[in-house]
Order: C-alpha cells, then structure tokens, then sequence
C-alpha cells in the first residue's frame, strides 16, 4: 500500500428532488451561464425545459453551446469557449452523458487561455489548474466525469483522443438523478455500465503489485454492483434501484476514491482509446471487446491467482480451483457478461474495424513506451490483442 492525498471538492446533489438548487448554486459564481449539452437527449427527455425555466426565473442569462458529439471534438469545445470569452461567462454548465461533461470541461479550460484552443493544452499533457466553474447535471452513468479531474477530447483530423486533467477541471457541483437516465437506450446503458465496470478493473484492480485490501474489496463491490444491477436497468428502463445504483458506482469509481494507496493502470483504456479515435466507436463497447482478450493474453502463473480472485468475488466461480483452472472460469464468465447478459457484439469485425490500423494504433497506445499494469504491454503485445478481438 503507498502513501496517498485523497481530496475531492465537488459536491453532489444525489436523488430526485435537487435540482431546485441549482439557480443558488450556479448563482454562487455569477449570472452569466453557458449551458453545454448534446444531440438532443435532454430536450427529449424534459431537462432541458427544466433548466431553462429554472434559470429565467432566477434572472440567470443562459448561453447554449449545443451539439456536442459523443467522443467530443476538440473543435467544439473551442467553440464553446468563444462564447465565453465573447459574453463574459461566469459559469459553464453540462448536461448529458460523459461526453458532454468532458467537452464542457474542455470550454471552462480553454476560455482561461489566450488563444481559446483546447487542443494545445490536451497535445501538449498541460495539467489543468485554471478553468471557469463547471456544474454538471449527469444523465448517464459511465465515465466518471461528473466527479473526476479528467476530460477525454478527440482530434478527428489527426486521429487522436487523448485525456486532459487537471484539478480545476473537477466539477463545483454535480447533480445525479438517476431518473434522468430513464430515457437512456438499452445499448448505451450496457456500453455505459461496462465502462464503470472496467474502470474499477483496470485501473486498479488488476494494474499491479500495490494493492490496499479494503479498497480491493470496494472495487469489487464496483463492479458486482453493475453485474447485478446494469442487466436489470436494461429490461426495467425505469427502475430507480437500478439506476441509482449504477449512477453512484460510476462516480465512485473514478473519483479517487478506490485508488488511493494502489497503483494505476489503464491498458483496456489505452487500447480503446485508439479504436474510437480511428472509428469513432463507442467507448464502452469497444472496452467489452478488450477486455476478455485482454485478460486471456496476460494470463499465466503470475496473473492467474489475482484473475481468478476476481471471478470468484465478482462472478461466483467456484472457489478450490487450481487458480489456473479458476482465472480461465474468471475470463468464461467476463466474457459472457459482455456478449451474453449486457448483448454487446464480441468482434472488432463487428463494428467495422480491420487491421489496417493496427500497428500505427498499438503504437499511439504504447505512447512510445509500454503500457504497465499487471503485465506491461509492448506494441507488439497491444498488436496481437487487437488481432484476439476481431
Ligand atoms: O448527445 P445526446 O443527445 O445527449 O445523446 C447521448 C449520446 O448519443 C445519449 N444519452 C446520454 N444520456 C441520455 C442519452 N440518451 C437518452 N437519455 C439519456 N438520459 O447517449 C449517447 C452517448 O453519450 P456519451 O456522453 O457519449 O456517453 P458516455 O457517458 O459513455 O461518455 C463517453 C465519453 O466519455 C469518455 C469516453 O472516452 C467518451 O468520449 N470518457 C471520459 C472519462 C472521464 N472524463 O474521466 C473516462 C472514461 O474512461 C471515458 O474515456
Ligand atoms: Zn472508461
């Protein structure tokens, strides 16, 4: 166990009944708000209408940059924080998915900078520590962006999606209320509950050595909280349980909380990345497909007793195997979660994707180096992966 910092300002209005805080809250940084949302879920759904009512009776001037595409571009943030700089914003406020969130992220940072592009602070791996306010409204349980310091932003002229951090890019405030993800497709809740799954699995579970068993013990409870409760959200779109269940595991997984004194990995993330910079796939999906190969490639003697407590604990597979035996039931049972139970297609084939890019994509993942984690990953490796998948 090493040393760790735990500190995680945003403040999180969890349930049904808080959005009317949220004129007082946006209030706290100013009048002058810009609304960040997407395609249009949320005027669908009636957020939109509700947040607009809200702040006109607040004498809150509402700007909107809208249109927002999963996996964000980082053309549209830079638009954004034109409109900042333009009208003077005090505060950007997202409503939606992670993408919007980090695209929102992406505005508050880059209106802060003299030029307004986003894209140099991502390419150049600044760490953000000025940005405007950001409050998030989540409706979407996935990524983590509503309480994380991260903002994933894609470059599609250069074929590249990369994240962007920083401390001043943790939202002030998030409000998460699971009936606003009522509305969420059964696809994009599977993609979306696979994401929170594999967050807590590569990032910390299975990265390395450095391991805390308290915290070992709550990844997990992370991740058996989507087994249970992400093919229930699925059938039953409108059962609270179920969603609010999701929506706080997907924050509770990113928000530092279950990584302090581990290391951090991210091989699955490394290697999606690349396959939704080049296709533009969504993230969750493409991580379903990785992640049983990538738990048969790094299997051996070594990896096998940790893969195997993994599917005893968040899969029931029988305990008093030979921990080879088990880790391969740990990698059966990964698999038909994936495939079967949340109905994600298993082949990259599936979603159009070849070998083509292959090596140049291995090598953008590696980052010139190797991925580390409980097996450090070459490009070779990350080639051969991609290969398991199609
Ligand atoms: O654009 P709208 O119309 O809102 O529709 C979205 C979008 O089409 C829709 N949606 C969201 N909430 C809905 C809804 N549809 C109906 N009802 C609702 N309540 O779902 C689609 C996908 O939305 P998106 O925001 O793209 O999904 P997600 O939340 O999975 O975000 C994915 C992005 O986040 C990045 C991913 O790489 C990807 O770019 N990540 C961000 C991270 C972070 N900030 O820390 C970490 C993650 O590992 C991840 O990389
Ligand atoms: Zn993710």
């Amino acid at each position: 166990m090493n040393d760790f910092i735990f500190h995680n300002p945003d403040k999180v209005y969890f349930g049904k009944s808080h959005l009317g805080n949220l004129p007082a809250e946006l209030k706290a940084f100013g009048s002058k708000v810009l609304l960040v949302y997407g395609g249009g879920s949320i005027k669908r759904n009636g957020l939109y209408d509700e947040i607009v009512t809200l702040c006109k009776d607040n004498g809150i001037e509402l700007f909107e940059l809208s249109g927002v595409e999963p996996n964000p571009r980082h053309s549209t943030a830079n638009k954004g924080a034109e409109i900042c700089k333009r009208e003077g914003i005090n505060v950007v406020l997202a409503a939606g998915g992670g993408s919007t969130i980090d695209c929102a992220k992406g505005v508050a940072a880059a209106a802060k900078t003299p030029d307004g592009d986003v894209w140099k602070l991502v390419s150049g791996g600044v760490w953000v520590t000025e940005a405007l306010p950001l409050v998030a409204i989540l409706t979407n349980a996935a990524t983590g962006s509503e309480m994380d310091a991260w903002a994933v932003i894609s470059n599609m002229d250069t074929n590249e999606k990369i994240g962007l951090g920083g401390s001043a890019l943790i939202p002030k405030v998030a409000f998460e209320n699971p009936e606003y993800s009522y509305t969420l497709p059964s696809y994009q809740t599977a993609c979306g509950a696979f994401d929170i799954f594999n967050h807590a699995l590569d990032n910390y579970y299975l990265a390395g050595d450095a391991t805390f068993d308290l915290l070992l013990e709550m990844q997990e409870a992370v991740m058996r909280t989507v087994v249970k409760w992400a093919p229930i959200a699925m059938n039953e779109p409108e059962n609270y349980e179920a969603r609010a269940n999701l929506m706080w595991a997907s924050s509770m997984a990113l928000n530092t909380i279950l990584d302090g004194g581990t290391v951090h990995g991210c091989a699955c993330h490394a290697m999606e990345h690349e396959l939704s910079a080049y296709y533009d796939i969504t993230h969750g999906h493409g991580l379903a497909i990785l992640t049983p190969r990538w738990l048969s490639y790094i299997l051996d003697e070594e990896t096998a007793p940790a893969i195997y407590r993994f599917g005893v604990t968040v899969f029931g597979v029988d305990s008093g195997l030979e921990p080879m035996d088990g880790a391969k039931k740990a990698i059966e049972a990964c698999s038909k979660f994936c495939f079967e139970t949340l109905g994600l297609k298993p082949n990259l084939s599936d979603l159009g994707i070849d070998t083509t890019h292959f090596k140049a994509m291995a090598s953008h993942a590696c980052a010139g180096g190797v991925i580390t984690g409980l097996k450090n990953l070459s490009p070779a490796d990350v080639e051969k992966i991609y290969e398991m998948c199609l």
